[in-house]
């Protein structure tokens, strides 16, 4: 665009914290997320030539470019923001000349989603630019397709949404199959969910979530056979159990395990979201471990410092409820724990990790 003034503008995009429901949402199942006050600022200004600057208080790197540059892949934080333009372009819009400057306030690669923060705030600054052409919803699914076809993580819709559509005091109930979504107040009188950061380092997280999404494919794929549906989370518990039973040959043990994961976690968002309206916070802590359990038993995504943090949390005087958030293998758990034993759990379940892990973990209250 060439129509430019003087002026800086600002923009911020949240992270989330999903409070329950992980791997539902690319198989077309619910997901409960909670935005963050923590997220990413970006500051955009005009500049007199024609390439685009890219910079991060958090990072070091800084890149120019022109747009042969930005159309190239970089493999670090930079690509989010470069997809997303990409994702402008594809649609005749070319933007040259520009300083981009990223502010994060939360911690990255923690399963908080920065990079959908990233993705987000850079959607909503060029659609500033082109006098807001684009509705959020649109801005969220191009932010998602950034990430799924530049980036090439092939993530579902849960984390751009929540960054697009987060509201104070209220979790999202979104359906990823019809993209409907309800506000649940989080009436949370006495209690808090904490979250407790691993600093896991999560390697080969894309390549490990890839494959899962692969697995839930093929389970697809075999299923119907039987029945005309378009997403697993289309089926209960009940309907999965009886029509893999009479194809259970075809099924490996691998496969039908991330299937019955995927559905029974579905089930248990639901669950949730009616324990989250009726105040029966007890309810949502019990789903909260179970879907610990089957995040951990059959989707294998949970490791060692995240089983111990929940674990040890489960445990806790106060906690009614305990798992890990988001894609897995490292980042955070989610805690839902009486207000009054908040600092006490913090320092504790810290001194704990450090003494097994050698690893200083974070708390932060959401
Ligand atoms: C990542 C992805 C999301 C979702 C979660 C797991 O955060 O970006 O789309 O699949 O993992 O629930």
């Amino acid at each position: 665009m060439n129509n430019k003034t003087n002026t800086v503008q600002s923009f911020f995009a949240p992270g989330r914290v999903n409070l329950i429901g992980d791997h539902t949402d690319y198989n077309g199942g619910l997901v409960l997320p909670v935005a963050l006050s923590m997220g990413t600022y970006l500051t955009l200004s005009h500049r007199n030539d024609q390439l685009c600057r890219f910079s991060s208080d958090n990072d070091q790197a800084v890149f120019e470019l022109d747009e042969a540059g930005m159309s190239q892949h970089h493999h670090c934080w930079v690509d989010y923001p470069l997809g997303v333009i990409k994702e402008f372009t594809d649609r005749g819009y070319h933007f040259h000349g520009y300083n981009f400057h990223f502010r994060g306030n939360m911690p990255i690669g923690a399963a908080l989603s920065s990079s959908a923060s990233i993705e987000v705030v850079t959607a909503l600054a060029l659609n500033a630019l082109i006098d807001n052409h684009f509705s959020t919803l649109e801005l969220v699914k191009m932010a998602q397709h950034a990430e799924n076809d530049f980036v090439g993580m092939k993530c579902g819709i849960m984390d751009q949404f929540a960054a697009g559509f987060g509201k104070e005091g209220h979790a999202i109930a979104l359906d990823c199959n019809t993209l409907e979504y309800k506000y649940v107040p989080l009436a949370l009188d006495g209690l808090r969910f904490v979250i407790c950061n691993s600093k896991k380092k999560r390697g080969l997280v894309d390549s490990a979530y890839n494959q899962r999404r692969q697995e839930c494919e093929e389970a697809l794929r075999i299923l119907q056979k039987l029945v005309p549906i378009r997403h697993l989370c289309q089926l209960n518990t009940e309907q999965f159990e009886k029509l893999s039973s009479q194809v259970s040959g075809q099924f490996s043990d691998t496969v039908l395990r991330r299937a019955r994961h995927t559905i029974s976690e579905n089930e248990r968002v639901k669950e949730a979201v009616q324990a989250l309206r009726n105040h029966n916070m007890p309810l949502f802590g019990q789903l909260m471990n179970a879907s610990h359990a089957s995040l951990c038993d059959d989707y294998e995504v949970s490791c060692p410092e995240l089983d111990f943090l929940v674990e040890h949390a489960q445990q806790f005087e106060g906690v009614l409820g305990s798992r890990m958030t988001g894609a897995g293998f490292g980042g955070c758990t989610v805690t839902l724990i009486a207000e009054n034993q908040v600092e006490r759990f913090i320092e504790e379940i810290g001194k704990a990790y450090e003494k097994k892990f050698g690893i200083e973990m974070e708390g932060y209250i959401s």
